[in-house]
């Protein structure tokens, strides 16, 4: 790694402008206190642009601490702060706020030094952890429906954005392939004799046939009943069948993830099966521990932490009185799985909201039960719904729930046709490879770019749209400085590196991309995916109001490298932001 901005070595987790000007406030504060308390003061993007780059809070507490008054520490930082070639200006304003702008020569260096490693992905985390990142876990019974969606794309971006950062990431999908409708499936595979293959080529079709047998047919469903005991206890035709259905069923997640572009293979299956062996253990721990109590028969452990409306502590049922064991044991046996075997450092559950309660007391068990390492946490990213636009879940005119992959043929089909209307000397493969890229991408980043907690209405038309912070746009943005680069003499690269910003359109444009490192940190603390896409989507803005403001290619030579050099900074930045939300971008829109 290079020197950095001031000729300092950078320090490992600067990733941004906000980070380089905290440590530099923390590094001057360390220099004028007396005593070691340390302050890390919170830095933010300044709600006065017009004047100040930053705002940095905190000098408060910290002069609390020291008994000096606010203003007179503010002063003091500012002080010892003004040696250093970074800052412009400071002025405290406020109890203990510090407003800065930064020079345009620190801005200048910090993107030619910084923001093209972080680009590349050249960082290197303070603390290098490994994550485990528990995604899509489809049941294996039906399809993927459009209710898989979330799961799979989220969990995909938040894993690419911790990869880049420099984590060791695993992925584990830990899919449904255990549960008792797998006697149902199976038994109704068995009847269907050799024909069992052909019908499983629609799944949806299978599913709802074997149900509609299960639940109209007295003889079937004791079949059912009895296969599932027997897949259980290992049986090896019933483990036969089973396997074959979980192959058939695999293969359709298989081609759904590939058209989704999701990093999903067999490398990271490890659905509820893999677990079978290790859940009378998972018990037995669970007693030994003096977690579980009896009642009616089932074995529960009691919460401590989580009551129930009645005040009373809620049971987490691990095996029935039957002897079956649950989803909850399942993921006891896999949080065990992940910190003995993985060494996980953190876990991060993708599940939609309505699991909350199980996680949590799941979580609760595996601590008291001792099942997670030191250290480790356990985390679980809720998420609401996709629904219609009457707020109620989304449904296909049948009524079904969509399948992802009638849904992703409608995508790509529409954005195919938007192509080839605003596009009309494109061959028609052309159109057609950029209408997946464009139809697939705006199915993703509709998902991904609203705050999961929150249900969202499907949309055609708003996702579509090249307005608003749709992936259609960004991708616009995208092609769009891909284009001036086309009309550009081959000369004109935009790689020599950035000198100067002279005009106000420049300079906020070019903060925006120092802010890049910003953006990706808060996906990777927070598992929110929205954080980054609403940092695209306001660095696309910036970038309309330079191109607005200032000509790129007809201006003088001096001043054009440095302008094409911001349309490279941000060509750059857009390309990589959206491929750490799993979207391609192409040259042409
Ligand atoms: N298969 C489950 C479902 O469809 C989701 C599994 C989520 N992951 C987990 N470790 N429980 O609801």
């Amino acid at each position: 790694m290079g020197a950095g901005p001031d000729g300092e070595q950078p320090s490992l987790s600067i990733n941004s402008l906000q980070s380089a000007l905290a440590q530099r406030v923390s590094e001057g504060f360390a220099r004028i206190q007396q005593d070691k308390a340390h302050f890390a003061p919170l830095v933010r993007v300044s709600e006065r642009p017009d004047q100040w780059d930053f705002q940095a809070d905190g000098a408060l507490a910290a002069a609390k601490r020291l008994s000096l008054r606010p203003n007179d520490l503010a002063e003091r930082l500012i002080a010892a702060m003004h040696s250093s070639g970074m800052v412009e200006r400071m002025a405290s304003s406020g109890p203990g706020f510090i407003n800065f702008r930064l020079t345009n020569d620190y801005i200048c260096r910090f993107l030619e030094d910084r923001l093209t490693q972080v680009i590349a992905g050249q960082i290197n985390p303070p603390k290098r952890q490994r994550i485990v990142v528990d995604l899509s876990s489809p049941n294996l019974a039906k399809e993927m429906h459009v209710g898989h969606l979330r799961s799979t794309v989220i969990g995909d971006a938040v894993a690419r954005v911790l990869g880049h950062l420099g984590h060791s990431v695993i992925r584990q999908n830990h899919v449904g392939d255990w549960g008792t409708q797998f006697g149902m499936l199976v038994t109704y595979m068995d009847s269907l004799g050799a024909s069992a293959t052909a019908r499983l080529a629609d799944l949806q079709d299978f599913y709802s046939r074997a149900s509609k047998k299960f639940h109209s047919d007295e003889a079937f469903a004791d079949a059912a009943r009895a296969t599932t005991l027997a897949l259980h206890s290992n049986d090896q035709a019933c483990i036969k069948l089973w396997s074959h259905f979980r192959e058939v069923s695999w293969s359709h997640c298989s081609a759904v993830y590939k058209r989704l572009g999701v990093d999903l293979n067999e490398d990271n299956l490890r659905g509820e099966s893999a677990y079978r062996n290790d859940l009378a253990q998972v018990v037995a721990d669970c007693e030994k521990a003096g977690l579980v109590s009896e009642s009616d028969g089932a074995r529960c452990v009691f919460s401590e932490e989580i009551k129930g409306k009645d005040g009373r502590p809620l049971p987490l049922i691990i095996q029935k009185s039957d002897g079956a064991y649950l989803y909850a044991t399942t993921d006891l046996a896999a949080i065990r799985y992940r910190a003995d075997q993985l060494a996980a450092d953190r876990v991060l559950y993708f599940v939609d909201v309505r699991q909350r309660l199980h996680f949590r007391q799941v979580f609760e068990t595996a601590r008291r039960a001792g099942f997670v390492r030191e250290g480790m946490t356990l985390e679980h990213i809720p998420f609401g719904m996709i629904t219609g636009a009457d707020g109620k879940s989304l449904k296909t005119r049948e009524g079904n729930t969509p399948r992802l992959n009638d849904l992703l043929d409608e995508a790509e089909a529409r954005a195919c046709s938007l192509v080839r209307a605003g596009n009309p000397e494109l061959s028609s493969e052309q159109c057609e490879e950029i209408g997946r890229i464009v139809g697939v991408g705006a199915v993703k980043y509709a998902d991904l770019s609203r705050n999961p907690l929150q249900d969202y209405a499907f949309s055609w038309n708003s996702m579509l749209s090249l307005e608003g912070n749709t992936g259609p746009y960004l991708q616009y943005a995208y092609a769009r400085i891909a284009g001036i680069f086309e009309r550009a003499d081959d000369s004109l690269t935009g790689t020599t590196p950035l000198s100067a910003l002279n005009e106000p359109a420049e300079r906020a444009l070019a903060l925006e991309l120092g802010n890049f490192g910003a953006a990706i940190e808060g996906v990777a603390t927070k598992g929110h995916p929205h954080l980054l896409c609403n940092y695209l989507s306001s660095l696309a803005s910036r970038f309309s109001k330079f191109y607005e403001d200032c000509p790129v290619l007809k201006s003088a030579p001096s001043t054009r490298n440095n302008r094409l050099r911001l349309c490279r900074l941000t060509a750059d930045v857009l390309k990589a932001g959206l491929n750490l939300l799993g979207i391609q971008v192409a040259a042409r829109m």
